[in-house]
């Protein structure tokens, strides 16, 4: 793993995107993997101004989303999906076809889910994939469990995730769904390339069990430190548990 730390959120998450076109730049046809929280807005605020800048061209690239509440879709206020088309599907020039996120709508998940799946494997596989931190150490939804599933399947949601996710639904934690659709760790190990971003105080403790402790399914991110081709990007405060601290941020 490689673990750059910066000194604000805002600078951390400009690394993660500066990676992305990056990538985009040197493979037009890039397929990359998206998430969403409060973390990544401010990598695709970034995204989106290369693009008006000129600097970025998605026309050729195909994205696909790590999860989505089961229950919701297009047009739903607290979906996934409607939080890509406000941060990036309706501002970059990704063709609507090639902007995929699970259908939590789908009336018939077992088809959705292996349909996803059967997606991205068509599409290539992952090249790269931009990952959050859950704070119960969860990726996508991936939720701390024994077991954990390899491909894109159907989850019960944690309260705590629940909770942290309830400002999407008016704060009310019991509106927010019981289930998701997410990526499987296999699915996003598959990635050739994993760029893990965490930002904030709050996830400090997180990113050091899952950079530094054991690998293990109560910690799902553990898992990436098996993924030969990670970069973590931190700020100074996500970093602060680290040991040897992380304490020389880049800019
Ligand atoms: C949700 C998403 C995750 C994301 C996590 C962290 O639960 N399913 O993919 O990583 O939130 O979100 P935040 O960046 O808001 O802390």
């Amino acid at each position: 793993m490689h673990v750059v730390t910066y000194a604000t959120a805002a600078r951390a998450a400009a690394a993660a995107a500066a990676r992305v076109l990056d990538h985009l730049r040197r493979q037009p046809a890039l397929v990359l993997g998206m998430p969403t929280g409060d973390t990544p807005v401010l990598m695709y605020r970034a995204l989106v101004r290369a693009y008006r800048a000129g600097r970025a061209d998605f026309s050729r690239a195909t994205t696909f989303n790590l999860d989505e509440f089961a229950g919701l879709g297009r047009g739903d206020a607290g979906s996934y999906r409607s939080y890509m088309e406000a941060h990036l599907f309706d501002r970059v020039n990704l063709p609507a076809r090639n902007a995929c996120v699970p259908d939590g709508r789908s009336a018939d998940w077992r088809r959705e889910v292996s349909r996803y799946e059967q997606r991205i494997a068509r599409a290539g596989g992952l090249d790269v994939i931009v990952l959050g931190l859950g704070r119960n150490g969860h990726i996508g939804f991936n939720e701390p469990a024994d077991q954990l599933q390899a491909h894109t399947h159907r989850v019960a949601l944690q309260p705590a995730t629940r909770r942290t996710n309830a400002h999407l639904f008016g704060g009310m934690w019991q509106a927010v769904p019981t289930h998701g659709l997410s990526m499987g760790v296999g699915t996003i190990l598959g990635a050739r390339q994993i760029i893990l971003l965490v930002t904030g105080a709050a996830k400090a403790r997180m990113v050091s069990r899952a950079l530094t402790g054991p690998i293990t399914t109560r910690v799902p991110a553990s898992l990436l430190q098996a993924h030969p081709d990670v970069i973590v990007i931190l700020d100074r405060a996500a970093a602060a548990n680290l040991w040897p601290p992380q304490s020389q941020p880049r800019r």
